[in-house]
């Protein structure tokens, strides 16, 4: 024991000494109402918009609507132990994620808690969800192409790097798949892949996760999931938390790529919010604001400046419609906020045309600019043959037997059809899109029959490498495509199809 007394005593003493004692400020309110994801809150009145507010039972929310006399809470975690009357605290911060290359390789949720089980995360820093969209000088064209890998997209609606584009269909037409498959794509790549689930089934989110880490780079992928059973809270904020993390890589100069899966139940979610918070309701009940929340996000994808570090952040938003219909509020909310639309029909879907995208009503508007110019070369006149194939076909179906030119273009059109098919989680490299579509434009298909393109197609990569190595190598050094490739490219084809029609059993 020391002179002063037992080690406990001098210990408090010395604590005592440390603490600064003085009134504290401390704001709380009461719950008046809770229920549904939305706590009604009152006596809290310097609370900021998107202000973190704590519970007493350890809760979190944040808020969202500051009417005079009360607050509008959005829950971030169940309510199901929070009652009227119990205290609540203002925390002064926005609601803020955690952003960071610890994040890669991560399944976590919106708020940046991991999901996957494989231990806490040590974040660079913590962002706001809310950030705001770089300024027109901030900003640079879009140029260069995002390689997807799926050759509909590449050939007829090019991405670019910093390009908004919407996949949009109905309910299971692969709008999913086909985003996935995107960013399966970036495997090659060195872009960042982000994908955010809102409302999605949780078999739904589990094959996407299976799709990324069974075929594409997981160490460079983050998913962020908000299920159909999370907190409309979460859900709510997923998509910024998302854009938020994939701002990070894109102001280090850096490029990412976000999907949002999907913006139609990000908006139902809005619309559930905001009917619980009493505020208005518009069009079709959703409130008045849904426009512009969903601008406001996706304003913050883009090409930056050279100043800026050149970094990029690329957008593909999801949304459902029903039965087709691309009028409805959210669709053409989304179609007009967006540089495009790829756009999947559900009877292309069940005819076995997959991707089954709609050629006529998708387009990117950002232009050809962004194709990668051998692409582009080898495509050449793609687009027209095939829309003008759609209208012969529809008049042709009735009619006797077509003439020459028209049968000519008949099977030209069939095989860029079959050319377009793709299975899932199968992106292809640039040099066999470009190889297929020599392959369509030159007539080495035509004679082939159209079961044997799909064989074709599966047995171009190994070809190419085989006996077209040296053109492989040219195409993806971003080269041109000079006479030499072209001929290697169908000089390797050529074999490919005389070993097929050759193993072929005659009838
Ligand atoms: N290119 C493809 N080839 C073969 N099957 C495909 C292809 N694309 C999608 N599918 C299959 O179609 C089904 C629906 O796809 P997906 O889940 O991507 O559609 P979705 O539009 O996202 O559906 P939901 O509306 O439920 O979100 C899946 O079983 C998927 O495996
Ligand atoms: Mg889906």
């Amino acid at each position: 024991m020391s002179p002063d007394g037992p080690d406990w005593l001098s210990a408090a003493r010395e604590t005592l000494d440390r603490a600064t004692l003085g009134p504290r400020v401390e704001h709380r309110g009461r719950v008046e109402e809770i229920g549904d994801g939305v706590a009604l809150i009152s006596g809290l009145s310097d609370v900021r918009l998107d202000e973190v507010l704590h519970f007493a039972g350890g809760q979190v929310g944040f808020a969202r609507v500051l009417d005079p006399d009360r607050i509008g809470c959005v829950m971030l975690d169940s309510t199901t132990d929070v009652e009227a009357g119990d205290v609540v605290f203002g925390t002064g911060e926005v609601v803020n994620v955690p952003v960071g290359e610890a994040l890669l390789g991560r399944v976590i949720d919106p708020l940046g808690r991991p999901l996957d089980g494989k231990g806490a995360i040590a974040p660079e820093a913590r962002w706001p969800i809310e950030r705001p969209a770089p300024s027109i000088i901030e900003r640079d064209l879009v140029t260069e192409p995002v390689q997807t890998g799926i050759v509909v997209v590449d050939t007829l609606f090019a991405l670019g790097r910093g390009q908004r584009e919407l996949i949009v269909g109905d309910h299971s037409t692969g709008k999913t798949t086909l985003a996935v498959d995107a960013l399966i794509a970036q495997r090659d790549s060195d872009m960042i892949c982000i994908y955010v689930a809102v409302g999605q089934k949780t078999s739904s989110v589990r094959r996407a996760i299976d799709a990324l880490q069974a075929q594409g780079n997981f160490e460079r992928c983050i998913v962020l999931v908000a299920g159909s059973a999370s907190a409309p809270g979460l859900q709510w904020i997923a998509p910024y938390a998302g854009m938020t993390m994939a701002e990070y890589f894109r102001d280090k100069g850096q490029h990412a790529i976000i999907v949002i899966d999907d913006l139609s139940k990000h908006a139902a979610t809005h619309r559930e919010i905001a009917l619980l918070t009493r505020q208005s309701p518009g069009r079709e009940a959703y409130p008045g604001d849904v426009f512009y929340i969903h601008a406001r996000l996706l304003e913050r994808a883009a090409k930056l400046s050279p100043e800026r570090g050149g970094g990029s952040l690329t957008a593909l938003p999801i949304a459902e419609t029903d039965q087709g219909n691309l009028s409805a509020y959210i669709p053409t909310n989304l179609i007009s906020i967006t540089d495009g639309q790829i756009v999947l029909d559900q009877t292309l879907f069940h005819q076995g045309q997959k991707p089954a995208v709609d050629v006529g009503l998708s387009v990117s508007r950002v232009g050809g600019k962004t194709q990668a110019p051998v692409l582009r070369a080898a495509a050449g006149t793609l687009r027209l043959d095939y829309a003008q194939f759609l209208e012969l076909e529809v008049f042709t179906r009735f009619g006797g037997m077509p003439d020459g030119r028209v049968r000519q273009q008949l099977t030209r059109g069939a095989r860029i059809r079959e050319a377009l098919r793709q299975p899932q989680h199968q992106p292809i490299r640039l040099v066999d899109e470009v190889a297929l579509m020599l392959a369509v434009q030159t007539g080495l298909l035509d004679d082939l029959d159209e079961p044997l393109v799909a064989g074709f197609r599966a047995g171009l990569p190994a070809a190419l490498d085989r006996d077209a190595a040296s053109a492989v190598d040219a195409i993806a050094g971003q080269g041109s495509l000079d006479d030499s490739t072209k001929a290697a490219l169908l000089g390797a084809m050529t074999r490919l199809i005389d070993k097929l029609s050759a193993d072929e059993p005659t009838p």
